[in-house]
């Protein structure tokens, strides 16, 4: 079994990086795709770049030059439900395009993907419960250095999640995107893409997402603090338990 890792950021999968057993380094489109064995599996790690175009053209690399038969896409996401703090973890169950819209055109409905026939990519059940379990263990962990005194432990949610290629960060744009997705729990720019081409492919796949900020004015400041101290040690720490339950 091989595993596709992405991360839309140096700073998401730097310390799973230093982990990995590294055999080769390949080049490929702008993008470093880094080969070795991490967590007991065969894995190749990459940084994405931001937004769905950049996240496709990774997964379809990791897919058709490496022949990974997952994928894992893991990183950080604003968050839309009011229920959700800095430092909660969302596992998405089904994930959808917020801005991808050719209802105009008369024949397909908002969000729908022309010639597929749905507006969500679902996420295998199996695989959902097995990073819950991967992510609960990591939060219950004390000692896990991720847990800076301005986080509260945080909690697992499973649910929606939205990509568009946009960074929200502005109060009238959430309510916009709660009134037309009313069960979106977050917001991000590419595990709708990733989700689009596993789909397309056939290859099963998870998108885990810590919430960095509220998707707000101080979306920015928090955004960037978070990434800059605490999105590694997440992404590490989940994948690090999760892998071994699926191989
Ligand atoms: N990723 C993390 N925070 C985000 C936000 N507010 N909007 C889009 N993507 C994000």
């Amino acid at each position: 079994m091989k595993l596709g890792i992405i991360g839309a950021m140096p700073q998401e999968i730097d310390r799973i990086a230093e982990e990995l057993e590294t055999e080769s380094i390949v080049e490929a489109g702008g993008r470093s795709y880094h080969m070795g064995r991490f967590a007991g599996a065969d894995c190749v790690l990459v940084f994405s770049h931001w937004g769905k175009v950049a996240a496709s053209i990774t997964a379809t690399t990791l897919i058709e030059r490496f022949g990974v038969d997952y994928i894992i896409f893991t990183g950080v996401a604003g968050a839309v439900s009011q229920h959700l703090n800095v430092g909660d973890v969302v596992i998405a169950d089904r994930l959808i395009q917020h801005d991808f819209d050719v209802s105009a055109a008369g024949i397909l409905s908002k969000y729908e993907i022309p010639f597929l026939g749905i507006s969500y990519f679902s996420v295998d059940a199996t695989l959902i419960e097995l990073a819950k379990q991967a992510a609960e263990e990591f939060l219950s962990n004390k000692d896990h250095p991720a847990a800076p005194s301005f986080l509260k432990r945080g909690s697992v949610y499973v649910g929606t999640i939205a990509s568009g290629d946009q960074f929200i960060a502005h109060p009238d744009k959430i309510e916009e995107l709660r009134t037309a997705i009313p069960d979106l729990l977050c917001v991000e720019m590419e595990g709708a893409a990733v989700a689009q081409v596993c789909h397309e492919y056939g290859i099963p796949y998870l998108v885990i997402r810590t919430i960095s900020d509220k998707a707000d004015h101080s979306a920015p400041m928090d955004f960037l603090t978070f990434i800059r101290n605490v999105a590694r040690h997440y992404s590490y720490g989940i994948l690090q338990r999760l892998i071994p339950k699926l191989i």
